[in-house]
């Protein structure tokens, strides 16, 4: 397989405890993030000598984690990350704070904690009762090396429309126009089919892909490399490889690092796919230009309704025309707004001037520039016209001249909000 082994250090998983890594990773390599479930305390015997958690001390466990990720510290880029996903469990009738303990020594060695993710799961893995309540999340911390570190959040923005709320049509000017930021609840199913075996998914309890997925997407870009020092079933590392990335895991187990190899050749074409179509991003693209495009009109609707009620004009209209990315800081577009019909220019200009300056029209990211036609019949080939009670749906096959359409423009946006509930 191509992606495998390009250079000997890069795209390797190592039959090795990550105790080593300083000495095994070599020192012109750096880690952009790594990102990895360590074992929780001895809840699990994985199966080896020398393993983390199973056998020691609480204190010993904490203490060997925290030199871990001492050197991982060590070997981070500047602005490069840590992601650890980790939960508590019950000892003597009592919930240990595993998450929190960590974190704290994590602190220690350097790490800045910047975020606690809850993982909401459907269902929760069979060892791990706590109480009477089902378990249904698990905690995911997110540490950076210093305060200036890699964070893509554009990627990872909710534009799938299915996932809004239907506000998002009458209020364009509330959403990015990249799609809403991701929130710190994330649901992700733990994996039970697909390429995993029964018996592989009860052994290992893999990360969802997917979630791994939305991390790589934060934290790295292609090229980048990604470490898992604690690889198991190699979730982390086979995602990277589908994601144009390098990884570098650590596992001592050297059945799982068999199965791992097993999984990636079978897996990689598949999901690399998957990965070229995603990364295209025609998407958001989509979700953006709708975005600027209700903005954009609803910026003259709200013009009209508010001239109309100051100025007592009544007979004008807008026509819209989006322009180009705006070179403005806050705004994102440059928008011409021509104004057919007869008014008093200086009277109007004031208008404008008090309205945009202020909410709701100064947060739409809209430069806004006017030209006046007046009453002269104005000539466009293709246009759509709306009311001045909802620019998200054009009238059909309507009389420009009607006094019921006030904004015209070239863009026709025909959204039903019923669509979207
Ligand atoms: C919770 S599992 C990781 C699961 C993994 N994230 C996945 O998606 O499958 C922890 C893994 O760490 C490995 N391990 C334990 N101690 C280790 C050590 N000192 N060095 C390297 N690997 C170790 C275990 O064999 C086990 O596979």
């Amino acid at each position: 397989m191509k992606s495998k082994k390009k250079k000997n250090s890069l795209n390797v998983i190592y039959n090795k405890d990550s105790r080593t890594i300083l000495e095994t990773i070599p020192s012109d390599i750096k880690i952009q993030t790594t990102i990895t479930s360590p074992p929780y305390y001895d809840m699990k015997d994985y199966d080896s000598d020398n393993q983390v958690g199973y056998g020691q001390t609480y204190d010993d466990y904490l203490n060997d984690l925290q030199s871990i990720f001492k050197d991982i510290f060590k070997i981070t880029e500047d602005n490069g990350t840590l992601w650890i996903i980790i939960d508590t469990f019950k000892r003597n009738n009592q919930v240990i704070t595993l998450p929190f303990d960590l974190s704290n020594k994590l602190k220690e060695v350097g790490w800045l904690l910047q975020d606690v993710i809850i993982w909401k799961k459907d269902k929760t893995v069979p060892w791990s009762t706590n109480g009477f309540m089902q378990r249904k999340f698990e905690y995911i911390l997110f540490f950076s090396k210093t305060i200036n570190y890699k964070s893509n959040k554009d990627n990872v923005r909710v534009y799938d429309t299915s996932q809004l709320k239907k506000w998002w049509i009458k209020y364009p000017e509330r959403y990015n126009p990249k799609g809403k930021a991701l929130d710190e609840v994330w649901e992700y199913p733990i994996p039970t089919q697909g390429s995993w075996g029964e018996e592989y998914i009860r052994h290992f309890c893999p990360l969802p892909q997917d979630m791994v997925a939305t991390m790589i997407q934060i934290s790295t870009d292609e090229n980048d490399n990604i470490l898992d020092p604690f690889a198991g079933s190699g979730t982390v590392l086979s995602q990277s490889a589908y994601m144009k990335r390098n990884y570098i895991g650590f596992e001592l187990n050297s059945k799982y690092i068999s199965m791992f190899e097993e999984y990636l050749e079978k897996t990689f074409s598949k999901y690399r796919k998957e990965y070229d179509l995603f990364s295209q991003n025609k998407d958001q693209g989509d979700f953006e230009k709708q975005i600027l495009d209700l903005r954009a009109l609803k910026f003259a609707r709200i013009l009209v309704t508010n001239i109309e009620r100051n100025t007592k004009f009544d007979n004008f209209k807008i026509f819209v025309t989006p322009k180009e990315t705006s070179k403005l800081k806050h705004k994102l577009l440059r928008v011409e707004y021509q104004i057919i019909g007869k008014i008093d220019k200086t009277i109007f200009l004031d208008e404008v001037k008090v309205l945009t300056n202020k909410a709701p029209l100064s947060k739409f990211g809209i430069e806004s520039t006017f030209k006046f036609l007046g009453s002269k019949k104005f000539s466009i080939k293709k246009h759509f016209g709306y009311t001045k009670t909802n620019t998200y749906s054009f009238v059909k096959n309507s009389d420009l001249y009607s006094t019921k359409i006030r904004v015209v423009s070239e863009i026709g946006v025909d959204l039903n909000e019923n669509d979207y509930l």
